[in-house]
């Protein structure tokens, strides 16, 4: 049997690794890393430190593949995603039919914690569905950047008793913004709200060199990350920011 380890690396930070993650790594012997092209170099050559800094065996392969681009043009979103899953599958399908011997072990390493906005463990789902010949996957969780943002910032994710919720930018609505984490947000939703009496906990490439933080009053910060945010991206070519929104208290006098 082909056996997949899906090892969470976390946000950016080579030590956010557990170390059952550690012991993961030293399990494979055959690394997929999906490259996004080159405005995502950092993510493959971080990818490669990692393999470089935990792996006590030399001799372990990788395999570096274009990663299927999703078609934004598409008019439809749910459908653009379907088929960039379908295409993903395919791939995925080659890499175990053809780049894996049978009884060995290979692994991906997934961005943060696997469970969470990755869409691996949908695919493997599908490639098993499409009839792949056998194998076995294992999930090793990772530190998500949610979890990165309320380190580095230093706050709770909730507050007491309350719960929380994690969306994306283009599904944040108003009536629900007393503990909410925005990720995947291209367009800065939070501008919207600068009316609502919210604090604001920013983060960009959390856990790298090129961290970026910012927190404050949404109404007193939401232009400076505006303008962080958009040098940043021209810069580096590229930017993943997380962030949490959090209902003000008012003080009773
Ligand atoms: C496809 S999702 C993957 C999330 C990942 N599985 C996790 O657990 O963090 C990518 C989004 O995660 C967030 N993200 C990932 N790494 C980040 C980092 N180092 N700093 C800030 N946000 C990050 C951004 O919102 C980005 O758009």
């Amino acid at each position: 049997m082909k056996t997949l380890l899906l090892i969470g690396i976390g946000a950016g930070d080579p030590e956010h690794l557990t170390v059952q993650a550690i012991n993961a790594l030293n399990r494979a012997s055959v690394f997929f890393v999906l490259d996004k092209g080159q405005t995502t170099d950092d993510l493959v050559r971080l990818r490669l430190e990692i393999c470089e800094r935990y792996i006590r065996e030399p001799g372990y392969r990788v395999v570096q593949v274009s990663d299927p681009q999703r078609d934004s043009t598409t008019l439809s979103y749910i459908q653009g995603v379907e088929d960039w899953h379908e295409q993903r599958a395919d791939l995925f399908t080659r890499l175990i039919e053809h780049e894996m011997a049978d009884g060995e072990c290979a692994a991906f390493l997934l961005w943060g914690e696997p469970g969470l906005y990755d869409s691996t463990l949908r695919i493997l789902e599908r490639v098993r569905a499409n009839g792949c010949s056998p194998f076995d996957y294992e999930v090793i969780p990772g530190i998500s950047s949610v979890q990165a943002l309320a380190a580095r910032h230093r706050v709770p994710l909730n507050g007491i008793g309350q719960p929380i919720r994690i969306t994306t930018g283009r599904r944040l609505v108003a009536d629900d913004l007393d503990n909410v984490v925005v990720m995947l947000d291209a367009h800065c939703a939070f501008q919207a709200f600068v009316q609502e009496n919210l604090d604001i906990y920013w983060g960009a490439y959390i856990g790298t060199a090129d961290e970026l933080l910012i927190a404050g009053k949404l109404e007193d910060v939401c232009e400076q990350i505006k303008q962080v945010r958009e040098a940043a991206r021209q810069r580096k070519g590229w930017i993943m920011d997380t962030y949490l929104l959090r209902r003000r208290e008012e003080k009773s006098h």
